[in-house]
């Protein structure tokens, strides 16, 4: 029977476990997006923690692309070095990871890239500041800016790479009716909203190599009224299979979705656990490759539950990691209670502050 400390493989790459410490932006980066002996330090305790793979927190491909402050970078080769800084410190704990290769599109922080945001479709109601509607020459560039980046991760020694097509930002956009009101090759059907994914995807794989494990992550639903829906997101997902990725993650939400939002609130009971279980389930039917599920997984149980029954392969966390980076181990160990995180999102703030995630309910309840 499918365990979750089971050894598995994704294309070349060895897991230890189950466990997938999904996205993170740390908050952690210097100005520039160069990482830091903070970073290394996390993402070295995550390891050493047990998790069988952390993917990075959204490193942004091209300057224009940056979401937020203190966000990690591959942007350009001089990043390359303090890359390889992370992945080694994370090697020696005994830990993999997956660089996630990120655009923010109309989400890119202005103040910081000091650039009109980069869009899908520019529409009335989009944003209160200026955008800049992506021509099909923009797409192209997209393209190579992708290949790049992930040519970078496999140089600094990452295990692979993760396209972020969820939450909002530029491939979720392009997927989303909602962003998406293009009437060129890129928008309308869903085979069109796929394709600058898609030809990213294959482009990338055709730079790294067939044993690279190249991942997407995706919504399984955007949350927003006329959005993504479960059966177009299926639908992506065989597309993206077809284009060569080796594992998908499931997700779902957008950065304006407020309380239905990819890092839902107050998840404290079983029921609440596992919001996108269904997406998961439904890729799981139609997809041979292996499926990770993230949003609201608190409890040993229901991870085992998820991957017994079939509905996913992988159990992928990320507020309960903030929390506590040594979650797997104390699971395995034998200490079963459920992650400690509240899901009350003040993990954000400090990040926003400029000082690096950090569980902010923990520090409060320690000088309590
Ligand atoms: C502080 C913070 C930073 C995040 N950064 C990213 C990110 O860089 N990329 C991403 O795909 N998702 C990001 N997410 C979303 C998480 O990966 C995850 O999808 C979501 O929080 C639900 O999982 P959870 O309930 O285990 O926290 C972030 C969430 C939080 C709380």
């Amino acid at each position: 029977m499918t365990d979750l400390f089971d050894i598995t493989q994704i294309n070349s790459m060895t897991l230890a476990n189950r466990f997938v410490r999904s996205a993170t932006w740390e908050g952690m980066a210097s100005e520039d997006g160069a990482v830091t002996s903070k970073l290394i330090d996390t993402v070295r305790d995550l390891a050493a923690g047990g998790v069988g793979l952390i993917i990075s927190g959204h490193s942004y491909v091209l300057p224009e692309g940056q979401a937020g402050p203190l966000q990690m970078g591959i942007y350009k080769d001089d990043l390359v070095d303090g890359l390889k800084s992370m992945t080694d410190a994370v090697h020696q704990a005994g830990g993999k990871m997956v660089a996630q290769l990120a655009h923010a599109g109309t989400f890119a922080a202005e103040t910081l890239t000091r650039t009109p945001p980069h869009v899908v479709s520019l529409f009335d109601g989009l944003a209160k500041t200026p955008r800049h509607e992506l021509t099909i020459s923009d797409i192209r560039k997209l393209v190579p800016a992708y290949v790049r980046a992930a040519e970078r991760a496999k140089a600094a020694g990452f295990d692979g790479v993760q396209i972020h097509a969820a939450h909002g930002y530029l491939f979720s956009q392009f997927l989303s009716p909602v962003y998406n009101r293009r009437q060129d090759a890129y928008g309308g059907s869903l085979e069109n909203r796929s394709r600058a994914l898609c030809e990213t995807v294959a482009a990338v794989r055709q730079a790294v190599g067939p044993d690279f494990p190249v991942l997407v992550k995706i919504n399984a639903w955007d949350d927003v009224e006329g959005g993504l829906t479960l059966e177009d997101s299926v639908a992506a997902a065989g597309l993206l299979q077809n284009a060569g990725i080796d594992a998908i993650e499931v997700s779902g939400g957008i950065l304006t979705s407020k309380t239905l939002s990819p890092s839902r609130l107050g998840i404290n009971k079983p029921e609440k656990e596992a919001y996108f279980e269904q997406g998961a389930a439904a890729c799981k039917q139609a997809l041979n490759i292996p499926v990770i599920l993230v949003g609201g997984i608190r409890s040993l149980e229901k991870a085992k539950e998820l991957v017994a029954g079939n509905i996913a392969d992988y159990i992928s966390m990320c507020r309960p990691l903030i929390r506590e980076p040594g979650l797997i181990n104390r699971w395995r160990s034998g200490d079963t209670n459920p992650a400690l995180c509240s899901s009350d999102n003040l993990c954000f703030r400090p990040a926003f502050k400029g000082e690096g995630i950090y569980c902010v309910t923990e520090e409060r309840e320690r000088s309590e």
